[in-house]
């Protein structure tokens, strides 16, 4: 029996799908190459703005049209919020709580919707399919509730995984290989609360594995990102020097409406107090443009603040209104076109900084962690620690899995090129 699984949407999507991949591989079942192919085709959808929401749509007509023998799941987080809907279109409907449903749908081809408000076992350690760079969750759900949100919604209370479960689950990727784990949650700087530890004491343990290389996590929640954790970064030998500090907006009036509980100031200090003490840190962002009453000022803030940084890269997007949502009923919606003029001249601008930074690693020699060969198949590729993709010549006993010195070349548009130096 074959699978075929297409993912949209964050990391915590991409892990949700491996962990599937996992569970159909172990009971015997084969990955198809395309969805023609397949006897279970999975899409793994994401909710966060209403273009992603459709996709899911989209998409399972367009395998039904290769495909009308296979059986379709519909799985994450439009799944998990509208469950009715998809029951039309799909054999199956798997939540984000209920990913264990696949054991089943492996073993006896269980049919059905199945939706669960919070996860029964969140300890549970779901296999991994072998990578030299790997997702690890740490935690589940977010309680935040900004106003825009549907990830609340869509992936329930926070919860987090006890240390001694993450740990085990690291050790495990240690021995098939993995170097690099990539600790994820909505909102890292959060982690523990029901604990008598928190995610700098989890670093500190993480870090003492033997055989692991590199740490990195995300996401970071400016209001809970805290000096204690910038120290950890200085400090722990293996723990990357890059945060993914989510500023949504520049204007404290529009951050007050978003409900992000911290004032431009406040993330301003923070970001120099990373600067300060974490050598070489990299900072990267997500911006929101367009939110309701944002008005020309409140933009031009975001971009004062975007200059300031300096964000290695930011991803940005126009505000979509979403279901249960505060901000879909607030007054002050701001026309499409306009959003677009925002997004365009952000992008722009942002364009502008990436290629400053990435013009600024020329010359330098950079720890590469090579984890395959490049898209074009010509080159090996990795990335540094700041997280910037390095592309650089074969060499006969270099393989995947090996850290490198590489001395940069040339910066490209998005990435690196570079020469192995001694
Ligand atoms: N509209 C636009 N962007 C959104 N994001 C979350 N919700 C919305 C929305 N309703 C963005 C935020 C978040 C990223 C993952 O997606 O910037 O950080
Ligand atoms: Fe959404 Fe805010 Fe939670 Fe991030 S912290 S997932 S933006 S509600």
């Amino acid at each position: 029996m074959k699978f075929y699984i297409k993912t949209f949407g964050c990391q915590m999507n991409e892990r949700d799908s491996e962990k599937v991949q996992g569970i159909l591989s172990n009971s015997g079942w084969s990955e198809a190459l395309s969805p023609e192919e397949a006897d279970l085709i999975v899409v793994n959808s994401c909710a966060v703005r209403e273009k992603a929401e459709q996709k899911i749509y989209s998409e399972i007509g367009r395998i039904k049209n290769k495909n009308r023998k296979a059986t379709v799941v519909a799985m994450g987080c439009v799944a998990q919020i509208n469950p009715s809907k998809l029951k039309q279109v799909a054999d199956v409907v798997v939540g984000t709580n209920t990913i264990d449903t696949f054991f089943n749908i492996a073993k006896n081809g269980a049919r059905g919707v199945f939706i669960k408000e919070n996860m029964d076992n969140p300890d549970y350690i779901f296999p991994h399919v072998e990578n030299i760079t790997a997702f690890v969750d740490i935690m589940y759900g977010c309680d935040n509730f900004c106003t825009y949100c549907i990830v609340p919604f869509t992936r329930g209370r926070e919860i987090s995984r006890k240390k001694e479960s993450i740990i085990e689950e690291i050790k495990k990727l240690v021995d098939m290989g993995t170097k690099e784990v990539m600790l994820l949650g909505q909102n890292v700087n959060s982690y523990g609360k029901n604990f008598d530890y928190n995610f700098v004491e989890l670093l500190y343990e993480v870090n003492k594995i033997e055989g692991l290389e590199r740490i990195r996590f995300t996401t970071s929640h400016p209001k809970d990102f805290s000096k204690e954790l910038i120290i950890a970064m200085r400090d722990l030998e293996k723990v990357c020097e890059h945060i993914h500090l989510p500023l949504q907006s520049g204007s404290n009036k529009i951050l007050k409406l978003m409900r992000r509980r911290y004032t431009k100031e406040e993330y301003l200090e923070k970001v120099y107090l990373f600067k300060d003490i974490v050598k070489e840190g990299s900072i990267t962002t997500d911006i929101i443009v367009g939110f309701p009453q944002e008005t020309v000022e409140d933009f031009e803030e975001t971009l004062r603040v975007v200059e300031e940084v300096k964000y290695d890269t930011s991803f940005s997007f126009k505000y979509s209104k979403r279901p249960y949502t505060k901000a879909k009923d607030m007054d002050g919606q701001v026309d499409e076109k306009e959003k677009l003029r925002r997004l365009n001249i952000l992008q722009a601008l942002q364009a502008e900084i990436t290629q400053r930074r990435l013009n600024e690693y020329v010359g330098r020699v950079q720890e590469v962690l090579v984890e395959g060969v490049s898209k074009r198949g010509n080159q090996l590729f990795g990335r540094n620690r700041q997280n910037i993709v390095v592309n650089f010549d074969f060499m006969d006993n270099i393989k995947k899995g090996d850290i490198v010195r590489v001395e940069i070349t040339k910066a490209l548009k998005h990435s690196l090129l570079g020469k192995l130096s001694g």
